[in-house]
């Protein structure tokens, strides 16, 4: 029997990720760090010098934020646009070279391999103490997210523990009292081999970036502490 996400369709995606980057559609992108890693960080008690993997990356500035706390930081990307641009605006001159199925671009201490996270194996990423994932699981189909929790598994060392952000919106029908649905979802993906921990919930409202719809939607952005079983 195959995982899902196993078969080979892992890609299905990628080129409406390269698309979106090609158009400009990135509105996932936070033009400025985000706010609950620089309040929950700290709590990991990571030494500076820790090394940490930031799964499917994109330009985000969380990048930078983590190097400036000293933090050697490697992230994974698809997009050449999106790692061209990050470089660009953060005016970091970076080198480039090729490394297998990848190119690896560096710059202080920042390194971002472009291509498919699911091509990488643990020696592409090197030692890894932390992983900060924001809106990397989400950002995948539910049918291939049980195959990125392999997937980081394989590649990161078992005592790996990683600082999760999560925005979770209300399925339709689901009500203000009810835990939303992806709630359940980090329980089943995640229970079996890390203990989970919600140490945070803003609840805040947006806009849809659909102008149709008008009226503002509530959201909950979430923090989880994930932390390997032993
Ligand atoms: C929702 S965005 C989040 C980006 C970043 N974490 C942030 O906070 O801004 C998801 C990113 O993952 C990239 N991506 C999607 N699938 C990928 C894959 N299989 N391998 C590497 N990157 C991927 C997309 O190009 C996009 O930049």
């Amino acid at each position: 029997m195959t995982t899902p996400g196993e078969d080979g369709n892992t890609g299905r995606d990628n080129e409406l990720w390269q698309q979106c980057w090609r158009d400009r559609d990135t509105a996932f992108h936070q033009t400025s760090v985000n706010h609950q890693l620089i309040r929950f960080w700290p709590g990991l008690g990571l030494a500076p010098d820790d090394r940490i993997f930031v799964p499917l990356c994109g330009k985000s500035l969380d990048l930078l934020w983590l190097a400036g706390q000293g933090h050697p930081v490697i992230g994974v990307e698809l997009s050449p646009l999106a790692v061209r641009a990050f470089f660009k605006e953060s005016r970091i001159q970076p080198s480039r070279r090729k490394q297998g199925r990848f190119t690896l671009w560096q710059g202080g201490n920042i390194e971002i391999l472009c291509g498919d996270f699911f091509d990488l194996c643990a020696a592409d990423l090197g030692p890894i103490a932390a992983v900060f994932d924001r809106a990397a699981l989400t950002a995948l189909p539910e049918d291939l997210r049980v195959a990125y929790l392999a997937q980081l598994r394989r590649i990161t060392p078992a005592n790996c523990r990683t600082l999760l952000l999560t925005t979770e919106e209300p399925e339709a029908g689901e009500t203000r009292d009810q835990p939303f649905a992806i709630a359940d979802e980090i329980s089943s993906l995640y229970a079996q081999a890390f203990d989970i921990e919600l140490s945070h919930v803003d609840s805040v409202y947006e806009t849809d970036p659909d102008p149709a719809i008008s009226a503002p939607l509530r959201v909950e952005q979430k923090v989880y502490w994930l932390t390997p079983k032993t």
